[in-house]
């Protein structure tokens, strides 16, 4: 195995080389190298290589989906990506649970984005306010050819303000700046107008007062976007909770999942976990639509500590015999451009989806992350979570060790009884094929 050094002109090497000098640092480069051109896409593989830098073969997930998904009325076959066992099962549960009580109620509350670009100003804040009042007409105009095709689709700037922060630096400003991007995410548009807006900034802040000239420190879109929420919710009897034999009351089922939603909201290490339920869901619809999944969490996360204190997302409530469940979330998604249009699987998942609009889609990916949620909880609280999980577990390890269909049936009996783990499942086998 060759020892790691700092490689020089990795990027420029072609494909096979790159293998080549990774395969060196593997303790079975021919493998390695199998593997790697087995798992290259024969039919997308040219398309897949130019997402990124220094491609060297591809990393297929499943790709699942989880049936009946009701969204205001509509119901939904929704693509969903991930690469934990259990996520797309107890979605699916869930989802059909809530499609025989009337579905998901989804509305998305906003759609603006916002970006900034910070920089340092050595004058007094009055004046740079002044400059700001007097040339925001003509900046907004400088951005015009910016904006065009945006306004046409529907987006565009919405506002721009200047803020001073000078609890960062005693000299720090931003430019805020609120804009639609219609059914894009937008992102580079944004970044892009960001860029104009400083250069435009400086050259008439300079014209106003040429001896003190802003220091752009950056310019970049925001992912926290609070103002792009969707809220979803939905009702159902008390009593559709009712499990004939088993362990608890429908009542105490309402009251249970209610507990666990209070407990997620005062525990911050209880809620980290019960958010990474919703986003479970979430992120599963954002990878088979193209979305970005990193963006979409990151917003979410600091949208759940807002008022100081980390918390869980969901709020649950028992009124007059009717259960309720709701989530309130912000992210930004988008169902035209980037990824959502260039990957070929994406692309095919948004015409499943019936080609919904941006805000379509994001009261769907929250709806199944409400759908996620509620899955777990309830397995949390009345069974506990292991057992869906288990059952998902034991056919990874069957698969593992090559089990046959027929040895899969039997083990499914066998370890409704016995715990599963890689040993017992092992032994399972064995046994099984010694006696035959
Ligand atoms: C596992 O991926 C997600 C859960 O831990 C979520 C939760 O605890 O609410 C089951």
């Amino acid at each position: 195995m060759k020892p790691l050094e700092i490689l020089e002109g990795f990027s420029s090497l072609n494909r096979g080389e790159k293998q080549r000098v990774a395969a060196e640092r593997t303790d079975d480069p021919a493998t390695f190298k199998t593997v790697l051109d087995a798992f290259r896409n024969q039919a997308y593989g040219e398309i897949l290589d130019q997402f990124s830098e220094n491609t060297v073969s591809h990393y297929p997930l499943p790709y699942g989906l989880i049936p009946n998904v009701r969204v205001n009325g509509r119901l939904f076959l929704v693509p969903a990506v991930t690469e934990e066992s259990s996520v797309i099962a107890a979605a699916s549960g869930a989802a059909k649970f809530w499609a025989r009580n009337g579905g998901f109620q989804a509305r998305v509350t906003g759609m603006i984005k916002e970006g900034q670009v910070f920089f340092r100003w050595q004058g007094e804040p009055e004046h740079l306010q002044m400059i700001f009042d007097k040339v925001q007409p003509a900046l907004i105009q400088s951005l015009k050819p910016f904006v065009e095709r945006m306004e046409h689709r529907g987006g565009g700037i919405r506002k721009i303000e200047l803020i001073h922060a000078p609890d960062i630096l005693k000299d720090c400003y931003q430019l805020s700046v609120k804009a639609e991007t219609a059914d894009a995410m937008g992102a580079n548009w944004i970044n892009s107008l960001l860029e104009e807006l400083a250069i435009q900034w400086k050259k008439k802040v300079a014209a106003e007062r040429p001896t003190i000239v802003p220091d752009i420190i950056m310019s970049i879109l925001s992912n926290y976007t609070p103002e792009s929420r969707i809220k979803v919710s939905a009702n159902c009897p008390v009593s559709a909770f009712e499990q004939p034999g088993g362990t608890f009351t429908a009542e105490e089922i309402a009251e249970r999942l209610v507990a666990a939603t209070r407990i997620a909201r005062e525990d911050p290490y209880r809620a980290v976990t019960h958010n990474k339920g919703i986003y479970n869901g979430i992120d599963a619809v954002a990878l088979a639509t193209g979305n970005d999944f990193r963006a979409i969490e990151a917003c979410g996360h600091a949208w759940a500590c807002r008022d100081g204190k980390y918390r869980g997302l969901t709020e649950t409530k028992v009124e007059s015999g009717i259960f309720r469940i709701s989530l309130e979330v912000p992210f930004a998604a988008g169902t035209t451009g980037g990824l959502t249009t260039l990957h070929p699987l994406a692309a095919q998942s948004m015409k499943l989806l019936g080609s919904p609009s941006a805000s379509e889609l994001m009261e769907i990916m929250a709806s199944v992350g409400l759908a996620s949620n509620f899955a777990a909880m309830k397995s949390l609280v009345t069974g506990g979570i292991q057992k869906g999980h288990m059952k998902m577990h034991l056919k990874n390890l069957l698969l593992k060790h090559g089990a046959t269909s027929d040895e899969q049936q039997r083990a499914d009996v066998y370890f409704r009884s016995h715990p599963v783990t890689d040993r017992n499942v092992y032994e399972f086998l064995v046994t099984l094929r010694t006696a035959r």
